[in-house]
């Protein structure tokens, strides 16, 4: 009895302290809402699918492609958007899918580039599929930040580096960059996925591809250094070593708490 008073207490006070992490669905809908308008939909799939005038609970739970924790309770865990014909621009709103822990865009014509500002937008991502579509630009380093187990960006149009913090996605069990652009040394803790999910980017190098030649390590050094991308992360890497030092609490927390913070309500 006791105990079930203070579970009750437990979640009253989660559900205040955070109502829409929990409970409220209202940031979701805005979230579906934002991205529908936001995207291209020529077959009219999520026209006809995605109707926000009826208003049941869990209703968008129905859409195509919405998967949620709960059949009544409206928190997007998956968005499953694969072959839909979409078009325009990596879609907006995401922010706004709190609890979204996957997301597959993959078989369609996206193009534009893929956010820099990914992490903030999709923070708890596992699973990243953004793979045939037509994102062009550079692989923003902030995909580096996410605790993404899964990441395919295979057949895009993208260039440059794949950056050198991916060493620091130890989550990562399967990644395919194959068929964009890419170029310079594969970051060597990716060396142990297989050479297939590298292939057909013209300048890649380095295991489990072949070795970068002396000529070219010239460039990629070139390439770095004239990258201030890499300045800039050498900045934060310092920065946040300092921080973690003298406040490991705020990193254990920020890392251990927020899947339980989930996963309890
Ligand atoms: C969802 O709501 C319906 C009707 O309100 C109820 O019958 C059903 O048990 C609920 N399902 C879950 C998983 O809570
Ligand atoms: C290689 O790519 C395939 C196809 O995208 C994927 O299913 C597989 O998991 C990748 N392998 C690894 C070890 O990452």
């Amino acid at each position: 009895m006791a105990a079930n008073a203070r579970l009750l207490l437990w979640l009253l006070l989660l559900s205040t302290s955070s109502s829409s992490l929990c409970f409220g669905s209202d940031l979701d809908i805005t979230c579906l809402k934002t991205l529908k308008q936001s995207v291209v939909d020529p077959n009219g799939i999520l026209e006809s699918s995605w109707n926000f005038d009826t208003t049941t609970n869990g209703f968008i739970c129905q859409f195509i492609g919405v998967e949620c924790w709960n059949p009544n309770d409206s928190r997007v865990l998956a968005l499953h958007l694969s072959n839909l014909g979409l078009e325009g621009q990596f879609p907006r709103g995401l922010e706004y899918c709190e609890s979204l822990f996957t997301l597959d865009l993959s078989n369609n014509r996206f193009s534009g580039p893929i956010p820099s500002d990914i992490t903030r937008q999709v923070t708890y991502l596992t699973f990243l599929d953004l793979s045939y579509n037509s994102f062009s630009g550079k692989i923003p380093v902030g995909i580096c930040n996410m605790d993404l187990n899964v990441i395919n960006i295979q057949h895009n149009q993208l260039i440059g580096q794949i950056p050198p913090q991916f060493d620091g996605l130890l989550q990562l069990t399967s990644l395919n960059v194959a068929d964009n652009q890419l170029s310079g040394l594969i970051p060597s803790s990716l060396s142990k996925f297989p050479a297939s999910n590298f292939s057909r980017n013209q300048g890649l190098c380095g295991p489990p591809l072949e070795d970068c030649g002396n000529a070219n390590k010239l460039s990629l050094l070139l390439d770095m250094i004239d990258d201030e991308s890499i300045i800039g992360a050498a900045v934060g890497f310092v920065v946040g070593f300092v921080a973690a030092f003298y406040f490991p609490h705020l990193f254990v927390f920020s890392q251990r708490l927020h899947p339980y913070v989930y996963r309890i309500c």
